[in-house]
């Protein structure tokens, strides 16, 4: 019979803290040597693979895309990102060589990279990934904040980070985990810029932060908008210019669709033209416009 597992978290992870980075590792091994990490986390309703997976499939729509893998374990996080969203191009780091068996025999990463990450920066070179996603790994006597410096690194330009932990290390501060403080750090030295999005039924039935990280080291402060946009894929094309007064060098369009305040339309401003334009439009028979009821205002070209 398997080997029984509990999960490293807050009230044991101290005991990890003070080990060697090896003997920490002893426990993954000992665990999918011993046990069943898959059937164990899912029995302990560990949903993070699934959740940080799934966020990623929002946000990042070139499925080619080149990702890094965070403390891939088992491959639980690829396996969602290739089988459920079909991401095609994964690379999966781990210091769990058992683990990393387990993980190569689902056949959803095109490379594993046996390594801590952290403190020592990784073997591939700056700007080396398009991305990097990880679940469960960032925690005490884990992925640390010199973890999560290499990670920034390894990620281009404009590239998205995503990490799925347990909210409570997003909101406690711990000696020696130095994970809180990086990401505050990257984000007031504008290395990143951060949205979290808060996940309940995250493991065990406990909340879960995501953090999305944008990678801004390197990104052109004159067009920063336009690289970042270029990153997550979900454009064919991306001109970089003014619209109006020139035309733009592109084909009638057919729909155009604006969100905009509804101050900008209901009261007018001096100088905008926007709302005079918009009713000529009309007027003129050159488009007809449909009005949403809340935020958007539509309008349609024939
Ligand atoms: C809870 S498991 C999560 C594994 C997988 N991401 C998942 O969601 O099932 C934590 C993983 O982090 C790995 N790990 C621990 N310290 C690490 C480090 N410094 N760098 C990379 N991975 C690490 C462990 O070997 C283990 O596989």
């Amino acid at each position: 019979m398997a080997e029984k597992f509990d999960f490293v978290y807050r009230d044991n992870f101290k005991q990890y803290m003070n080990l060697e980075l090896e003997k920490r590792q002893a426990f993954y091994d000992d665990w999918v040597q011993k046990g069943d990490y898959d059937k164990d986390v899912l029995e302990q309703e560990y949903f993070g693979p699934r959740l940080v997976a799934k966020k990623m499939n929002e946000v990042l729509n070139n499925k080619d895309a080149k990702i890094l893998d965070v403390g891939a374990g088992t491959g639980l996080v690829g396996e969602e990102l290739v089988n459920k969203y079909g991401f095609k191009n994964l690379t999966g780091v781990d210091p769990s060589r058992p683990s990393l068996d387990i993980a190569r025999s689902k056949g959803v990463y095109k490379e594993l990279i046996e390594s801590f990450v952290g403190p020592q920066p990784l073997p591939p070179e700056d700007n080396s990934f398009d991305a990097a996603i990880s679940s469960g790994a960032f925690l005490p006597a884990h992925c640390d904040g010199s973890s999560l410096k290499d990670v920034v690194r390894l990620v281009k330009p404009g590239g998205l980070i995503l990490i799925a932990v347990r909210r409570f290390f997003m909101d406690e501060v711990v000696e020696g985990f130095y994970f809180k403080e990086a990401v505050e750090s990257l984000v007031t030295s504008k290395t990143c810029s951060l949205e979290v999005d808060y996940v309940s039924e995250y493991a065990q039935g406990q909340d879960g932060a995501i953090l999305i990280l944008t990678n801004l080291t390197g990104v052109d402060p004159s067009r920063p908008s336009l690289d970042i946009a270029r990153s997550k894929g979900f454009y064919k094309e991306l001109l970089e210019a003014f619209v109006g007064p020139q035309p733009l060098p592109l084909e009638d369009s057919g729909l155009i669709v604006i969100a905009l305040e509804r101050d900008l339309i209901d009261g007018g401003v001096d100088g905008f033209d926007f709302k005079e334009v918009v009713e000529s439009l009309v007027s003129s028979q050159t488009c007809s416009l449909e009005r949403g009821r809340k935020i958007e205002h539509m309008i349609y070209c024939d």
